[in-house]
């Protein structure tokens, strides 16, 4: 966007340096925008979505954001206590105690490990204002960022923009795998710079849709540690598990890596960064969580350390929106109360997501089209094609034009590809979907 309207109205000129700097990427909105309009098959939306009785017997066959009943009955019967005074700074005290105990449910046999390193999770606007909370507090201006080169486009403007740092990547897979090489080679070549680095790791990953294999977790923990004994110097690593819970594969994680690192080494400070918006297919909750895994050795009363850590949050909550939505909170309060049939309820829509995965899989599997590689994916809610020799933004127009199927093209540095949102395209439509990427591709080759 060019913003002549805001030059000519002369607005620019009032604007402070960041007011000029921040816009908002085009790139998703265009292509839902275009969805909406043109397509039969849409691929573009981030959310769970389906014929409603895919997820409830007996519903009706229209199209639904996927919901959990047990979540949202909660709302009806909210008392005014419960709605209308200020939420504290963090979060209800009882809601924070919650959110731990499902922290410590998630991290399964890593309990005994993990409960000493906890924190009392503060509540966040959504796992995006958790990360924006985490890289204020922790990215300096100037400083790199490092994150695997597949990532929400969303990090830019929170760590870019706001921050006025640097994120600087590595290639996601080397061979098939995750890149353990990379991420060292580039988190040593950083802290050669700086006094410290912070990673960014997303499982699931946005837009990959991967986890990695259970095998791999231990080196990837143990390629952190050889980092920070190597350079001397801590690192951060901000686990953003927007997606935690939806894994497809039995052999791939079936949690979050952050159990993985509490406690890995005193100079790695993982934070969890997590929420209700998939978690609980709560979107418009805005509901997420913010939790340190401090290491157990710190010769610290970890008492004052918690509420020191949670003054300086409060500080940033307290300047940018005071505080956190309290309706939500009492309602998710209760659905916690309840969480083995929240669960259960949920499982149905990671069932119909392991479906379209599977079969997405199967469907690529049969296509031999050098121009088209899916890259590993076995969780989450996308997946990733990379795409060679056809530009992604011009396969997408003529994906949306012909075949009226819309995704959402990346084209950027060395990353040329298309993302497929498969959590809101229903199993039926999904031979449909490759069969109009592959014609497509050929179509563009053709004429080349
Ligand atoms: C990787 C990733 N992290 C964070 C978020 C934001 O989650 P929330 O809606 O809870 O702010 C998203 C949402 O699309 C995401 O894809």
């Amino acid at each position: 966007m060019e913003f002549e309207a805001l030059k000519k109205s002369g607005i620019t000129n009032l604007l402070s340096a960041f007011g000029r700097s921040i816009w908002l990427p085009q790139g998703i909105f265009y292509w839902t925008g275009r969805a909406k309009k043109e397509a039969t098959i849409d691929a573009t939306i981030g959310s769970a979505q389906g014929p409603e009785n895919e997820i409830i017997a007996g519903a009706p066959d229209k199209a639904v954001t996927f919901y959990i009943p047990s979540v949202q009955r909660h709302f009806a019967g909210l008392k005014s206590e419960e709605t209308v005074p200020y939420a504290p700074m963090l979060g209800l005290p009882d809601l924070r105690k919650a959110w731990r105990e499902w922290i410590l449910r998630k991290v399964g046999d890593l309990r005994p490990r993990v409960e000493p390193c906890l924190t009392l999770p503060a509540v966040t606007p959504g796992v995006t204002g958790g990360i924006f909370m985490a890289a204020k507090m922790f990215v300096d201006k100037d400083e790199v960022v490092v994150s695997p080169d597949r990532l929400w486009e969303n990090y830019s403007n929170i760590v870019e923009r706001h921050i006025g740092a640097r994120i600087e990547t590595f290639p996601f897979f080397d061979g098939g795998r995750f890149n353990l090489k990379g991420m060292q080679r580039k988190l040593l070549d950083t802290l050669a710079q700086q006094p410290k680095a912070l990673l960014m790791l997303n499982f699931p990953n946005n837009p990959v849709g991967f986890n990695p294999p259970q095998e791999m977790v231990q080196p990837i923990v143990q390629a952190l540690i050889d980092v920070v004994e190597q350079a001397g110097k801590p690192i951060v690593v901000l686990c953003d598990d927007a997606y935690e819970g939806y894994v497809y594969d039995p052999a791939a994680l079936q949690r979050s890596m952050f159990g993985d690192l509490c406690d890995a080494h005193r100079r790695i400070l993982p934070i969890k960064l997590d929420g209700i918006s998939k978690e609980f297919l709560f979107y418009g909750g805005r509901l997420g969580c913010l939790t340190f895994g401090l290491p157990s050795g710190l010769d610290v009363d970890r008492k004052a350390l918690q509420e020191e850590l949670d003054n300086k949050l409060g500080g940033i909550v307290r300047s940018t929106v005071s505080n956190c939505t309290r309706p939500v909170q009492s309602a998710i309060l209760k659905a916690l109360g309840q969480l083995d049939q929240v669960l259960a309820e949920r499982q149905r829509t990671v069932d119909v997501l392991g479906r379209r995965a599977n079969l997405l899989k199967a469907e690529f599997a049969k296509v031999s089209l050098p121009q088209l590689r899916p890259l590993p994916f076995n969780a989450g809610f996308f997946c990733f094609c990379d795409v060679e020799g056809v530009p992604a933004n011009k396969l997408a127009e003529h994906l949306i034009e012909k075949y009226k199927i819309g995704v959402v093209p990346s084209e950027g540095g060395k990353i040329n590809g298309i993302r497929i949102a498969f959590c809101s395209v229903p199993e039926k439509d999904i031979p449909t979907l490759v069969n109009g990427i592959v014609s497509a591709i050929k179509d563009l080759a053709a004429e080349s």
